[in-house]
């Protein structure tokens, strides 16, 4: 059986993009596929602490699974959580692999460009953040490895170095993942989903904008959430089109809409086109926005922390053996072992 694996960053306060543009999409994708695929849905928290050591990592690893279940993901025995620091294989195989990888390559990484620009120091887990997630991909075969436009550089390494590993040691040690574009084309939004600021449709929703209207946090009151896209900014042109060059807006809202009823963007748009009454439209989407935050809420509330720890408990307990074995083929490989 092939593996889906993808690493789900620890963060506390979400909002709608995010829920809309990860969290919905990797639960509907493990949905459709946990019968026929491994589904290994893991804890970076190695990775976390490259910028934020606060002391709330345990706290939010826990919020974090507890989202995903609240959006309806349904457990079965092939869908596997885990933390990664739990498995101490994870950061072992990355000494390895940073014996295999180079600084050349490692410094063309863009998230490493972009996190180093303009500081005088960096520390070197910043820098070696792409091995570490290499090491996360490989040591469970993964084939798709779901995530984010910003991540395919990372993923692009992966697939390198498996390469690269198997033909040092002429052995078929890794699997290889597959390649961007079949990747994309097995999540099935090839155009990525960017939901926009709704006071500034031109820029991304971001949890950093000052403008509390341009948001929706995902532990906002329903009420509030509603009365925001009540009033996000749309435009002058009185006629609804899908178009982000025109109307940012509108195409803004369809598209959330779209993704809270999930269909298909096209039906959505289709049954708005034309149409001249911008409210009925807000009205719409407020109305989704309001019960989906007021239902996942209430979920998320109600899963005990005990449920999530015994979760992660027989996660860790299926993942840990495996990559030992895979650890050890490699070990032995370089002669170690
Ligand atoms: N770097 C990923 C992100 O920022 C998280 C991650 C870590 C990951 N290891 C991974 C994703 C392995 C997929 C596979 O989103």
């Amino acid at each position: 059986m092939k593996t889906i694996l993808t690493g789900v960053r620890v963060n506390s306060d979400l909002h709608l993009g995010h829920f809309l543009g990860v969290i919905l999409p990797l639960t509907r994708l493990a949905n459709k596929h946990s019968k026929d695929y491994n589904v290994n849905i893991f804890i970076p928290d190695l990775h976390t602490i490259i910028s934020e050591i606060d002391g709330t990592i345990k706290e939010n690893t826990l919020l974090s699974i507890k989202y995903y279940l609240a959006a309806g993901l349904e457990l079965n025995n092939n869908i596997h959580f885990y933390r990664q620091s739990y498995i101490p294989a994870h950061s072992e195989m990355t000494w390895l692999l940073n014996c295999i990888a180079t600084v050349g390559e490692l410094k063309r990484m863009t998230q490493y460009k972009d996190k180093s620009a303009g500081k005088d120091s960096v520390n070197a887990g910043i820098f070696d953040y792409p091995v570490l997630m290499v090491s996360d991909i490989l040591l469970y075969d993964a084939t798709y490895v779901p995530v984010g436009e910003d991540q395919f550089q990372h993923l692009e390494l992966a697939r390198n170095l498996a390469l690269r590993v198997n033909h040092k040691f002429n052995q078929d040690i890794f699997t290889v993942p597959a390649n961007t574009s079949d990747q994309m084309k097995f999540m099935g939004n090839t155009d990525g989903v960017r939901i926009r600021s709704l006071t500034n449709p031109e820029k991304k929703m971001s949890k950093s904008d000052p403008a509390d209207n341009s948001k929706i946090l995902l532990s906002e009151s329903p009420k509030a959430a509603q009365k925001k896209i009540m009033s996000a900014t749309t435009d002058s042109l009185g006629e609804i089109n899908f178009d982000f060059k025109t109307q940012p807006g509108i195409s803004n809202l369809l598209q959330i809409n779209a993704l809270l009823e999930d269909k298909p963007l096209d039906e959505m748009i289709k049954t708005w086109q034309g149409n001249t009454r911008y409210g009925d439209l807000k009205k719409s989407v407020a109305k989704n926005v309001q019960d989906i935050l007021a239902d996942f809420q209430a979920k998320v509330t109600s899963i005990p922390d005990e449920t999530v720890l015994e979760l992660l408990k027989s996660g860790e307990s299926y993942a840990r053996p495996l990559a030992e074995t895979k650890l050890l083929r490699l070990q032995s490989a370089f002669g170690l072992r």
